[in-house]
C-alpha cells in the first residue's frame, strides 16, 4: 500500500476527517437561516465521509451534492446516508475541487469544512463563486490564527505547511475583495479538535498498525499524526479553524 492508501485507510472509518462538530455546522447554518419552504441546492466540497453532510441533510430542505477526491470516503457516506434514510437528499460525486463539473450560478449554498486548503482559500473562494447564485452563501472553515502574535515555532511551522494561514481579518478582506459580504464568523472550539477529531484518531492507531503488520510506513504515518496532535496541544491557543459565512453580492 502507498502512503496515501494508508492515510485513507486510517481516516475512512471515522465520523470526521478533520476538526468540527454538529453544533458548529448548525451554528453556521443558522447564520444563513434558509427559509424552510425554499428547496435548496447545496454543494459540500471535500466532504470526506460526510460528518457535516449528514447534519446538513437532516436540517435543510433540498439536495446536497457531496464531493470528494477519494471514493473510499464517499462509500462510507453513501452507507451512512442509506442507513439514515437520507440517500434521497445526498448525491455523492468523485471529483477534484479544482475541476468541478458545475454550472454557473447553480447553487444556493456552497459548504466546505476543513478542505478548501487543498486548493488554497484565495483560489477556492474565487473559483467556487461562479457556481453560486447571486445572494447565495459560502460557508467554509479554514486554518486561522486566533491571536495577533504567536511563538516563532508555530508561525514557522504553519507558514511552511500552509502559507495561506492568516488572521480572520485578512481572510475576511479576501472574501470582500471577491465581492462577498461577510454574514458571520466564529472559530472552532478546542473540543472540536480534541474530542471530535484527535481522540477518535488516536483510538484507531493500534488497530491500524495491526492491520498493516506494524510496517515501517504505517508507523511513520502514525508518528506524523502524533506529532501533529502534540503540536496542536502545545499551541492550541494560537490557531483554530475559522468558520466564514459569506453571501455572494
Ligand atoms: C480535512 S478533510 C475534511 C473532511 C470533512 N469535510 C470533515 O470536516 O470531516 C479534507 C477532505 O478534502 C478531501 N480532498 C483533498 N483534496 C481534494 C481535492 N482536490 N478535491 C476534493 N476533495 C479533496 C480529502 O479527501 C478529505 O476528505
Amino acid at each position: 500500500m502507498t502512503a496515501l492508501e494508508l492515510i485513507i485507510d486510517l481516516h475512512k472509518n471515522s465520523e470526521r476527517q478533520g476538526p468540527g462538530s454538529e453544533k458548529e455546522t448548525l451554528k453556521a447554518l443558522e447564520l444563513i437561516n434558509p427559509p424552510p419552504d425554499q428547496k435548496l441546492k447545496v454543494a459540500d466540497i471535500g466532504c470526506g465521509s460526510g460528518g457535516q453532510t449528514i447534519t446538513l441533510a437532516k436540517n435543510i430542505n433540498g439536495q446536497i451534492i457531496a464531493v470528494d477526491l477519494f471514493p473510499e470516503f464517499l462509500e462510507e457516506l453513501n452507507k451512512k446516508s442509506r442507513e439514515l434514510e437520507l440517500a434521497n437528499k445526498i448525491i455523492t460525486l468523485v471529483k477534484s475541487m479544482d475541476d468541478l463539473p458545475f454550472g454557473k450560478e447553480e447553487f444556493d449554498i456552497i459548504w466546505s469544512e476543513g478542505a478548501i486548503y487543498n486548493i488554497g482559500f484565495a483560489s477556492g473562494i474565487k473559483k467556487w463563486k461562479d457556481y453560486l447564485k447571486v445572494g447565495g452563501y459560502l460557508a467554509v472553515s479554514e486554518l486561522t490564527w486566533i491571536t495577533d502574535s504567536r511563538p516563532k515555532e508555530i508561525e514557522d511551522f504553519w507558514k511552511r505547511e500552509y502559507p495561506e494561514v492568516d488572521t480572520a481579518s485578512n481572510k475576511i478582506k479576501l472574501l470582500e475583495d471577491e465581492d462577498y459580504s461577510l454574514v458571520g464568523y466564529f472559530y472552532l472550539t478546542q473540543d472540536s479538535w480534541i474530542e471530535n477529531y484527535y481522540k477518535p484518531l488516536e483510538a484507531r492507531f493500534e488497530a491500524f498498525l495491526k492491520r498493516h503488520e506494524d510496517s515501517e510506513l504505517a508507523r511513520k504515518i502514525v508518528n506524523d499524526h502524533k506529532a501533529e496532535i502534540d503540536l496542536y496541544l502545545k499551541y492550541k491557543d494560537y490557531y483554530s479553524y475559522g468558520f466564514y459565512i459569506a453571501q455572494k453580492n
